[in-house]
C-alpha cells in the first residue's frame, strides 16, 4: 500500500506530498559475462536473461564438486591437514560475475527532492551504477545499504546497472548469488526523516502503563525554518493511543533529533506468539508543510537479564528453545520469499522453538517481519569473520574499514523490531585465540550500544579455555557458548554475568527416513550411502546429541537456553561428508532440507512444544531381511511413560528416568552411553523385526492409558498422495506459493518408505511450477525442474500463484504411481 492509501484510510488528509517508495521487481536483465560497458547506458542488453528480482542466479545449478572446491584444512573442526572439501558451499555455480540491469523513472523529482536506492541485501560486493555513473558500492552481501543518486537521477528512464562479484573461498556454507532480495528506490524531500532515523523504545511497561521514547533524526534542508514533529501512535487495531507534537528551529539544536515521550494505557504486550504491534506514523513539517511521513512499527514489550536468575520477557522468566537457521530456504536458494519464510517459522513454531538465531549474517527484512507478524524472537546476527580469516576471501578483506558501517546499518535497520531479542557480533571467530581478542569484541559492542542499549549483546564463542584466558568472554554483555556444555560450570564461577546462553548447540546429524544398525552412539560416522541415522544417535567430534544440552538447561539455574545446530537443513556443509562428492547439503536440521520433518523434529517437539501431543515411533516398519533381528524402537513422547506392542506383544513398558541427573564432577567430552537419554525418550533396545503392525500406548502420571499410535508395514506401492501443507489458497501476487508433500503409499494410505523412484509433474492453470526438494543431501537434481526423486518415499514439490484468481492443477507420475491435487487462488 503506497503512503497516500494508509493516510486516507486512517481518514487523515495529507496536505502535501511526502516521500514515495517503489520496489524494482519486474523487467530486469541479466548476465554472467563481464564487460565494463555493461555500466554504461547504451549498452545493448537484449540478448540477457530477463529475470524477476529477488533473483539468485547459482540456485539453477547444475550441482558440480568443482564449483568452489575448497582445498584446505577447517581448522574449526579440527583438521590439521589440507583436504579436498567438495560441498562445502553446496556446489552450485554461484563463483563469478552478475550484471543486472533494469530502467525506472522517478516522476515526482524535482529539485528539492532527494533520491535514494536501497538494497536489501546484493550477494555480493555490489557496485551500483545509475545512467553510466558509479554511485557507490558496498562489500557485505547479507546487509541492507543505501546510497544517495540524487547527483544522478533523472524523472524518467534512468538505467540502472548493478555489478556483483563472488569469490571463490568467500563463504563456509551456500551464499546465494545476485540480487536475492529486493532493491527500491525511496524519493523524498530534502527536509526529511532520514532512513531509518526513527528509534522507539518502551524503556517502562506495566500491565496498566508503558512508556514509549521516539528519538527521530533529521535533515533540514532551510536550518532557520521552523519543524515540528506530529506523531500518532495507533494500537493493534488501528485506535489512535496518543499524539505527540515538537516545534523546534534546527539551527539550535546539536545532534538533528528530536525526542517525544508519552504513555499508553493497559498496553498489549508483544511476545512469544502474541504479536500485538503498534504503529508510530510521524510526519515532519515546514511550516505548514508536510515533508515527510514515516510509520514505524513496533512493540511494547521489555527484556532484562537478571544475574543468577535468567532472562525475562514481560517481567516473565523464559528459557530460549531456539535454532540457528542460515538464510537459504533450500530448493529456492538464497532467493527471499515470504510464503517460504513463514512456512518456515510454522514449522519451527510446531516444534516449539520460540527464538532463531540469523547465523551468522543480517537477515532478510522480510524474515524480521515475519517474524515480529508470528511472534517469534529473533537473535540477528553480524559477522562469522572479524579480521583474522576463515576462510581465504571471507569477511576478513573488509573488516577493518566496513565493521562499523555494517554493524550500524544492521542494529538501525531492526532496532524497532520487536522480535528482535539480541544481537551477536561474531560467530567462532579467529580472534577467540589472541591476546587482543578481547579489544575488537568490546570496539563491535560498543557500536551497537551506540545505537541500542536495549538489547543484549552476545558473541558464538566455542573455545571456552580461550576466551576465559583472554577476556573476550567477560567483555561480552551475554555470553554465548557454542558446544562443550560440561565448560558452563567453569564458565558460569569464573566469569562476571553469571548467566549462560548455548549459543549453538548439539550438531546432532542425521537423514530422514534413514536409520542405521546397531544403534550406537557415534561421534563423525560415515556409511557408504553418505547419510547419517536417524535414531538421532550421531553428532560430530565437537558436538554432542540434544539431552547432552537439556540435561545442562534443566539442572544449572544459570542457563538461559540454547540454539541448535540446526532447524532446518542448509545448502553446504555437508559434514561429516567432507570429501564425499555428492554430498552437498547438511545433515544438522531437526527438519530436512525440503521442509520435511526427521525424527529429530518430534524429539525437540516432545520436549519443547507443552501446548501439543507428541506421540511419535521411529523407525518405520519395513525392513525386509532384517526379520528376527534386533530393531531397536523408540519412542519420542511429550507423556512420561508408554508401552509398546508389536503385531499385539507387549515389548513391556518404559518410563521417562527422572533419576538420571546432570553428574556432579562431569568429564570433559560427552559420555559414550545412551544413559542421559533415557530421561527423555523411550527406547526399546532389544525388540525384533517381524512385518506387521507397532502400537505404542502412552500413560499420564496417574497411570491412564491417554493416547496411543501404531505405525506398519507397508505394503505394495499403489499410489502418490498430494497433499497441501499448512496454506489452503493463494494470493494471486506472483510470489506466493504452496508447499506440496508427495508421499509414495500402499493401498490403506501407509507411506512406502523405501521408495526412491523419480516423479515428473505437470502443472496447470493459475499458477507455475517452482520447485521440488526431497531432502537427500547427496541428490543432485536440479530443484527448478519439473522432476525429483522420492527420498525414503516422500518429496515436497512448490508451485507458485499467477497473478489471476483460479484453480491450480498439480499431477505427479512416476513409472507405476501417480496422483493429482489442486489449489486455489484466491482474491
Ligand atoms: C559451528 C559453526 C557453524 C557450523 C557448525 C557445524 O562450529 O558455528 O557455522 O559450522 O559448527 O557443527
Amino acid at each position: 500500500m503506497n503512503k497516500i492509501n494508509l493516510l486516507l484510510l486512517l481518514g487523515v488528509v495529507a496536505t502535501s506530498w511526502a516521500q514515495q517508495q517503489q520496489t524494482l521487481e519486474k523487467g530486469w536483465k541479466f548476465t554472467r559475462e563481464d564487460k565494463p560497458v555493461f555500466s554504461q547506458t547504451n549498452y545493448n542488453d537484449a540478448k540477457w536473461q530477463r529475470v524477476t528480482v529477488p533473483h539468485d542466479w547459482a540456485i539453477y545449478g547444475p550441482f558440480d564438486m568443482e564449483n568452489d572446491i575448497q582445498r584446505t584444512a577447517i581448522k574449526q573442526d579440527g583438521q590439521k591437514a589440507a583436504i579436498e572439501h567438495t560441498g562445502r558451499t553446496g556446489g552450485l555455480p554461484f563463483v563469478g560475475v552478475g550484471w543486472y540491469r533494469t530502467q525506472f523513472n522517478v516522476p515526482e523529482l524535482t529539485s528539492d527532492k532527494q533520491v535514494f536506492i536501497q538494497f536489501d541485501g546484493a550477494m555480493s560486493n555490489p557496485e551500483v551504477f545509475v545512467n553510466g555513473q558509479k554511485a557507490g558500492e558496498w562489500h557485505n552481501g547479507y546487509n541492507t545499504f543505501f546510497l544517495d543518486i540524487t547527483p544522478y537521477v533523472k524523472a524518467n528512464n534512468n538505467t540502472l546497472a548493478v555489478r556483483l562479484n563472488n569469490l571463490t573461498q568467500m563463504s563456509r556454507w551456500y551464499p546465494g548469488a545476485g540480487l536475492y532480495r529486493n532493491v527500491h528506490i525511496i524519493t523524498k524531500n530534502k527536509t526529511h526523516i532520514p532512513i531509518w532515523g526513527v528509534q522507539i523504545t518502551t524503556p517502562k511497561v506495566r500491565e496498566d502503563l508503558a512508556e514509549i521514547v521516539i528519538k527521530t533524526e533529521y535533515v533540514a534542508n532551510n536550518p532557520k525554518e521552523k519543524l515540528e514533529f506530529r506523531t500518532e501512535i495507533l494500537d493493534p487495531q488501528g485506535q489512535k493511543v496518543a499524539t505527540m507534537h515538537s516545534v523546534l528551529v534546527s539551527s539550535t539544536s546539536f545532534d538533528n533529533t528530536v525526542e517525544q515521550t508519552t504513555t499508553i494505557k493497559s498496553p498489549q504486550l508483544w511476545d512469544i506468539g502474541k504479536p500485538f504491534l503498534y504503529k508510530a506514523v510521524t510526519k515532519l513539517y515546514e511550516g505548514d508543510t508536510v515533508k515527510d511521513e514515516v510509520t514505524t512499527t513496533f512493540g511494547v514489550r521489555s527484556i532484562e537479564l537478571k544475574p543468577n536468575d535468567g532472562l525475562y520477557l514481560n517481567g516473565r522468566k523464559i528459557k530460549i528453545q531456539g535454532v540457528c537457521m542460515h538464510h537459504d530456504l533450500g530448493p529456492l536458494g538464497a532467493a527471499v520469499n515470504e510464503s517460504a519464510i513463514r512456512r518456515q517459522i510454522q514449522i519451527m513454531q510446531d516444534m516449539g522453538v520460540n527464538a532463531i538465531r540469523t547465523s551468522h549474517n543480517m537477515p532478510a527484512p522480510e524474515y524480521v517481519r515475519v517474524a515480529d507478524e508470528m511472534g517469534m524472537l529473533l537473535a540477528v546476527e553480524s559477522f562469522d569473520e572479524w579480521a583474522i580469516p576463515k576462510v581465504e576471501n571471507g569477511y576478513h578483506l573488509y573488516f577493518k574499514d566496513w565493521a562499523e558501517k555494517d554493524l550500524t546499518n544492521l542494529v538501525k535497520h531492526y532496532r524497532n523490531n520487536p522480535s528482535v531479542l539480541m544481537w551477536f557480533i561474531g560467530n567462532e571467530v579467529e580472534e577467540q585465540s589472541v591476546e587482543s581478542g578481547s579489544q575488537v569484541a568490546r570496539y563491535l559492542q560498543d557500536i551497537i550500544k551506540k545505537y541500542d542499549t536495549t538489547r543484549p549483546v552476545s558473541n558464538g564463542m566455542d573455545r571456552p579455555h580461550d576466551v576465559l584466558k583472554n577476556n573476550m568472554a567477560a567483555t561480552m554483555q551475554l555470553m554465548g557458548f557454542n558446544y562443550r556444555p560440561f565448560k558452563y560450570k567453569e564458565a558460569y564461577r569464573k566469569l562476571p554475568q553469571q548467566l549462560i546462553l548455548g549459543s549453538e548447540t548439539a550438531s546432532t546429524v542425521s537423514s530422514r527416513g534413514v536409520y542405521k544398525f546397531p544403534v550406537e552412539r557415534k561421534s563423525m560416522a560415515k556409511y557408504p550411502d553418505m547419510q547419517s541415522s536417524s535414531y538421532d544417535v550421531e553428532h560430530c567430534g565437537w558436538s554432542n546429541l540434544p539431552e547432552d544440552d537439556w540435561i545442562h538447561q534443566e539442572d544449572l539455574p544459570y542457563t538461559i537456553g540454547e540454539f541448535i545446530w540446526t532447524g532446518f537443513d542448509y545448502l553446504g556443509e555437508p559434514t561429516p561428508y567432507y570429501v564425499e562428492w555428492p554430498s552437498h547439503s547438511s545433515y544438522f536440521g531437526a527438519v530436512d532440507l525440503a521442509g520435511l520433518p526427521k525424527d529429530r523434529f518430534y524429539l525437540y517437539r516432545s520436549h519443547w512444544n507443552k501446548e501439543a501431543e507428541t506421540l511419535h515411533i521411529l523407525p518405520h516398519w519395513n525392513w525386509e531381511g532384517r526379520e528376527g533381528e534386533a530393531t531397536p524402537i523408540f519412542v519420542y513422547t511429550n507423556y512420561p511413560f508408554a508401552e509398546l506392542f508389536i503385531n499385539g506383544k507387549s515389548q513391556g513398558k518404559r518410563s521417562k528416568d527422572l533419576s538420571v541427573k546432570l553428574e556432579e564432577k562431569e568429564q570433559e567430552g560427552n559420555p559414550s552411553d545412551l544413559n542421559r537419554q533415557k530421561r527423555y525418550r523411550l527406547m526399546w533396545m532389544d525388540t525384533k523385526y517381524e512385518p506387521g503392525t507397532v502400537k505404542v500406548v502412552a500413560y499420564d502420571t496417574n497411570g491412564k492409558a491417554v493416547a496411543e499410535k501404531e505405525i506398519c508395514t507397508a505394503g505394495k506401492p499403489y499410489a502418490l498422495r498430494l497433499s497441501t501443507e499448512y496454506k489452503t489458497a493463494l494470493t494471486p501476487n506472483s510470489k506466493d506459493l504452496a508447499f506440496i508433500t508427495v508421499e509414495a503409499v500402499d493401498k490403506d494410505g501407509n507411506l512406502c518408505p523405501t521408495v526412491n523412484d523419480l516423479v515428473q509433474f505437470s502443472v496447470k492453470g493459475a499458477g507455475f511450477y517452482k520447485a521440488a526438494a526431497n531432502g537427500d543431501a547427496t541428490c543432485t537434481d536440479p530443484f527448478h525442474l519439473p522432476k525429483m526423486h522420492l527420498f525414503n518415499g516422500k518429496l515436497v514439490m512448490m508451485v507458485q500463484a499467477g497473478e489471476k484468481a483460479g484453480e491450480i492443477t498439480i499431477e505427479a507420475k512416476s513409472k507405476t504411481l501417480k496422483g493429482k491435487i489442486s489449489v486455489e487462488v484466491k482474491k
